[in-house]
């Protein structure tokens, strides 16, 4: 085991290594996908006898259960069994962060799609039409669907937070221009191409294993543990990969495993759980949909002097992450500006819907929706644009966040004037007013967005990682760490750093399944950290191993460890090239029975942050980026195209170029997605009707920009950031915040009258309706 403090040195040392794979490296599992041979968790070969289960939920979304009567269910052909709450050894509790959640409902149901039993059959359709067999009398109590309704009936999950820099109320009193106003932003469904769900099976000694498709093997475990009244030791997790998760998987993949892994418990046979697309998108949590009041006050050169924000989150019936989540929410509040009076408050309200829970970028997006909106409102009540005040109010060195981290390496700069000269933005702007004036029915809209996102989970005693590398007699390497592919190329990025250290090819690395029994204790995969946290792990490990071997070499070559280097399969001595290959030197290593395996433990140094002053240093670093979009709507349909977003990202010094565009391209569109057509909508009594892929728009292929450029910016990357290459996962999405605005420039050149409005997302029929509303 090792101590992280020598990281900055392990870190340097490897820059001298040059990153030569870094043009060539495609996401290593392109491969397995284009031939559709990559396994997911419906993929593990079943054991013979396996049963399936569907789960029974509630079809109210608040009251009280007064009878359930389970008896034709139970009597159909193939229906094994159905488990309640009563079955349940150990607690019926799955909550994270606050204990306010159970697997299965007990006397009350609390939103639409709350699961109050699990069907278990000979197969997946028999199960399904006994769920249908159920008889169940619900006295219905009234349903809370919004944030405000909850917060006008004092229904909250937990104390509000807030944060303070300086001093708003004085500093109101010398602003020149002072602006109030409300946003809203809706909610998002994840859509992750794989459902959600779990394969248990019986070990011996009363041992389960789960395959999973969760970002967090611990959190499964745990969950699986304490339901199941075991002791973690006797739940191992096992994830390949997942269908994509967004955060979707966070936590929420933890209850399907939990009921498997319960009938596993009970039947001894394995048993799989997989929602289907319907079950999945009325039973799981979303993207929380923010309401929101803001006020700006500005000098009379531009200068934002104070701001204050109050964010009700719709965090659902139950807890989840949504303190954490509000918690982001106020450390992204004021994006990438300064401003030196800062107050912001954020209620966790509690309603009738589905726990809603992490999605790229985890609150973030939704507190600077709220500052570009401010920002907007104030451009068009001066009658300026907004690029100016986004312009004079950039971070600078040294700044100030408002909760206490000073501003390092900061970007925004950077990465504002290169978006400016390298994409000509002058010229851009000109083009945009010269087609408003030959256009009456197509009208163009241009917006600039800057993002500044913090790297680390917000819970600093989550960051950090090991992992686990074995050399093996052929000198081939298998890694395992607590990294989840998700998509995201991080098993890629993990491969990347061995071959580096050993200067051996990718083909003789292999990443292994992610597995609670080879690294315990995990954080989840996400905040954007994966790669920073399992990557420093893997380096470390792989650094050991190295000054490990290099004596061997030393050994057998008769010189000093300082004079070999590794380098394409062969030991060098002072640059010259021995007879001793690779795979020689394992060989050796082993006759002399020195270790070739070693685990390394990482934690993230420097971050810490206090809660009960809301100061502190809780990101590794940030990162920057600006992007600009235009849009041509079309003013008597209400449609709009995006032409093009050109985008200057900070990627640091990237380790693996296509992987990290993918990865901005990726949340782009999904960012884009959020702000102008995804559209969740709940009724009255809290039933999703956006609840087929027929009622629910995301992004396709007609409704992405038609050009999307993404210059990386130079820079010098970050030590804490794994080689220099900063994590790309969530920042890009926020650009998409730039959509919003785009069009609603488009519509202000069509309508003069228009009344600006913060009500995400900008469908094309609000769209329509804004710019015939006199
Ligand atoms: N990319 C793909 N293809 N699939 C995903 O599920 N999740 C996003 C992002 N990019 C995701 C993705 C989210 S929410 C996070 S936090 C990061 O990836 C997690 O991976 P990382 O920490 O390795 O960046
Ligand atoms: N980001 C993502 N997921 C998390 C975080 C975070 O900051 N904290 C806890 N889970
Ligand atoms: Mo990502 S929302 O941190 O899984």
């Amino acid at each position: 085991m090792h101590k992280n403090k020598s990281n900055t040195e392990l870190n340097s040392k490897l820059d001298a290594v040059s990153i030569a794979l870094k043009q060539s490296i495609k996401n290593l599992d392109s491969y397995t996908h284009v031939r559709g041979e990559s396994l997911y968790v419906d993929d593990v070969n079943v054991r013979q006898g396996t049963l399936h289960a569907v789960v029974f939920d509630s079809r109210k979304a608040h009251g009280k259960i007064k009878s359930i009567d389970y008896s034709k269910a139970e009597a159909l052909d193939g229906v094994e069994r159905i488990f309640t709450y009563k079955d349940i050894p150990g607690e019926n509790e799955i909550g994270g962060i606050i204990r306010d959640e159970p697997l299965f409902a007990e006397n009350e149901v609390h939103f639409w799609g709350m699961p109050i039993a699990l069907i278990i059959a000979e197969s997946e359709f028999i199960a399904r039409k006994a769920r249908n067999l159920i008889e169940i009398d619900i006295q219905e109590l009234p349903v809370i669907t919004t944030a405000k309704q909850a917060k006008a009936k004092g229904s909250f999950i937990n104390a509000p937070r807030s944060f303070s820099l300086g001093d708003t109320e004085n500093t109101f009193k010398d602003c020149e221009y002072i602006y109030e106003g409300e946003t809203f932003s809706n909610g998002q469904e994840h859509l992750y191409i794989e459902a959600q769900g779990a394969y248990a099976e019986p070990l011996e000694n009363g041992n389960i294993k789960i395959t999973s498709s969760t970002q967090g093997p611990t959190a499964v475990q745990k969950t699986t543990a304490n339901v199941l009244g075991l002791a973690m030791h006797k739940i191992e997790v096992d994830v390949t990969r997942l269908g994509g998760g967004f955060g979707g998987k966070e936590d929420q993949a933890t209850p399907w495993a939990v009921m498997a892994a319960l009938a596993t418990y009970h039947l001894n046979q394995s048993v799989k759980l997989i929602l289907n697309r319907h079950d999945d998108l009325h039973m799981t949590g979303k993207r929380h949909p923010y309401e929101s009041t803001y006020k700006i006050g500005l000098s009379k050169d531009l200068k934002i002097l104070a701001y204050e924000a109050e964010f009700l989150q719709n965090s659902g019936a139950a807890a989840d992450l949504s303190p954490a989540i509000a918690e982001r929410t106020l450390f992204h509040a004021t994006n990438s500006y300064y401003i030196p009076n800062v107050k912001t408050m954020v209620l966790s309200c509690k309603t009738n819907l589905p726990p809603n829970t992490a999605f790229r970028g985890f609150g973030g997006p939704q507190g600077m929706y709220v500052i570009e909106s401010a920002i907007a409102k104030a451009a068009s009540e001066i009658g300026v644009t907004s690029r100016e005040i986004q312009e004079i109010n950039l971070l600078d060195e040294n700044d100030t966040f408002s909760y206490g981290q000073i501003a390092k390496k900061v970007e925004a700069k950077n990465t504002w004037d290169s978006a400016k000269s390298l994409f000509s933005s002058d010229a851009l702007e000109h083009d945009v007013e010269e087609f408003n004036k030959n256009n009456t029915s197509f009208k163009k809209g241009i917006a600039f967005m800057p993002i500044c996102f913090g790297i680390s989970f917000t819970n600093t005693s989550m960051n950090h990682a090991r992992a686990l590398v074995h050399i093996y007699l052929d000198g081939s390497v298998g890694i395992s760490t607590a990294a989840v592919e998700m998509g995201q190329g991080v098993n890629t990025k993990m491969m990347q750093i061995a071959a580096q250290v050993f200067s051996i090819p990718i083909e003789k690395i292999k990443i292994e399944t992610t597995n609670t029994t080879r690294v315990a204790n995990t954080s989840p995969s996400a905040a954007s950290s994966t790669a920073d946290l399992n990557g420093k792990a893997t380096l470390m490990a792989c650094n050991s191993l190295l000054k490990r071997l290099k004596l061997v070499a030393s050994e057998d070559l008769n010189t000093k460890p300082e004079h070999i280097e590794l380098k394409d399969e062969f030991i060098y001595i002072n640059d010259k090239k021995s007879e001793l290959s690779w795979t020689e030197l394992i060989s050796s290593a082993m006759l002399k029975r020195v270790a070739l395996t070693e685990n390394a433990h990482y934690a993230t140094p420097e971050i810490h942050f206090d809660k009960t002053k809301e100061k502190g240093h809780p990101f590794a670093y940030h990162v920057y980026g600006t992007a600009i979009t235009t849009v041509t709507l079309d003013c008597t349909r209400g449609t709009y195209e995006f032409d093009w977003v050109k985008i200057v990202h900070d990627y640091g010094k990237s380790m693996s170029e296509g992987i990290d565009l993918g990865q901005v391209e990726g949340a782009l569109a999904q960012g884009i997605g959020w702000m102008t057509m995804e559209e969740i909508a709940y009724n009255d009594e809290g039933r999703l009707l956006s609840n087929a892929l027929s009622t629910y728009k995301i992004p396709d292929i007609f409704s992405v920009p038609k050009d999307v450029e993404v210059i990386p910016v130079e820079t010098k990357g970050h030590e804490l950031a794994i080689l220099k290459s900063k994590a790309v996962g969530e920042p890009p999405l926020m650009y998409g915040i730039g959509a919003y605005f785009a069009i609603q420039n488009a519509m202000m050149a069509f309508n003069p009258n228009y009344d600006l409005k913060f009500h995400a997302p900008m469908t094309p029929e609000k769209v329509l309706m804004g710019l015939h509303n006199k």
